[in-house]
């Protein structure tokens, strides 16, 4: 398990210059799931390359973490460089249920507000495991709904209201997390690997459905990362066997994931589109 010093938020150091504009400066970027774990080191990498940020969550318990990361935003120097005397926060916080149609739609709205613009890029990075890790015979009909609720449909929405909403004619980008299982296909996590394959199946259609707005849709699908997700449930045993499967003989980290979030959310990724790009350091 990380020890409490190794949880503390790390901002990516940013290289900003005072004559070259950022990769994403000044385009807004909606996070879901951003208060902890990939979302949040996504978010804080959007933030480096020169975004505005929402921050994203769903429950009242991770509130202060969700601060926190708008804080480090905030008070980082390539925000102080790049805010030009603007009183506006360039990231804020925006508690919301990706599953529910009107919160989501409040999300948009509450961000166009806030930064007088529209919005250019969506990562869905919310989402849920059942960490009791069932096979399918044991899977209770509820888990699998509340799986399903929140990722598959907690999706469906976030594409939905991003490919109605998003800034068409260049910079629109709508980025969904996925997962490795669903190459890998292990026992007893089904009704998560199915969420997640019909996640990667949406994403690959909406690609083409966005024809001629200029905004680009992929999936980043990583394996096994060191969050609360990935440790809830497990022995020690059972990590050590993840660990041993990889052919780097290591779990990954957030910091292995968003940097390729960030180059999906720049320009220069433009030719990359309805793709599901996996990062897992080879383990399927
Ligand atoms: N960690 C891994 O090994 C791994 C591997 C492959 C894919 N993924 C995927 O990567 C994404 C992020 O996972 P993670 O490991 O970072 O998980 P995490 O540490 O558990 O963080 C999940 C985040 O999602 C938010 N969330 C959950 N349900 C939500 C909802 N209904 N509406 C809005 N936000 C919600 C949580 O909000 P609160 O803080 O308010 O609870 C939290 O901020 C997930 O989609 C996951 O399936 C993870």
């Amino acid at each position: 398990m990380a020890s409490e010093s190794e949880n503390q938020i790390q901002i990516p150091s940013p290289s900003p210059s005072l004559s070259q504009p950022q990769p994403l400066q000044d385009r807004v970027a909606i996070v879901t799931g951003s208060a902890r774990g990939i979302g949040q080191a996504i978010a804080l990498h959007l933030g480096s390359l020169g975004a505005k940020l929402v921050i994203n969550h769903t429950s009242s318990k991770s509130t202060h973490e969700a601060e926190l990361v708008a804080s480090q935003i905030n008070n980082s120097l390539s925000s102080s460089l790049n805010n030009n005397n603007n009183n506006t926060p360039r990231a804020i916080t925006i508690r919301a249920d990706v599953s529910d149609p009107t919160q989501l739609k409040s999300l948009f709205d509450k961000a166009e507000e806030a930064f007088n613009s529209p919005v250019h890029i969506l990562v869905n990075s919310a989402g849920i495991i059942d960490s009791k890790y069932p096979t399918i015979a044991n899977t209770s009909l509820e888990d699998f709904d509340n799986i399903f609720r929140v990722n598959a449909r907690g999706a469906f929405l976030c594409c939905k209201e991003a490919a109605n909403r998003i800034k068409r004619g260049g910079g629109g980008r709508i980025i969904l997390l996925s997962s490795s299982l669903v190459g890998a296909l292990k026992p007893g996590a089904a009704a998560y690997t199915a969420s997640k394959a019909a996640v990667e199946t949406m994403t690959k259609i909406l690609a083409k459905e966005l024809k001629g707005t200029r905004i680009t849709a992929n999936c980043v699908a990583p394996g096994p990362i060191a969050t609360e997700l990935f440790f809830t449930g497990k022995t020690e045993e059972q990590v050590k066997r993840v660990i041993e499967e990889s052919p780097l003989n290591r779990l990954g980290e957030t910091k292995d994931v968003a940097p390729l979030v960030g180059f999906l959310a720049t320009d220069a990724s433009e030719w990359v589109n309805g793709q599901v790009i996996r990062v897992n350091g080879g383990y399927v």
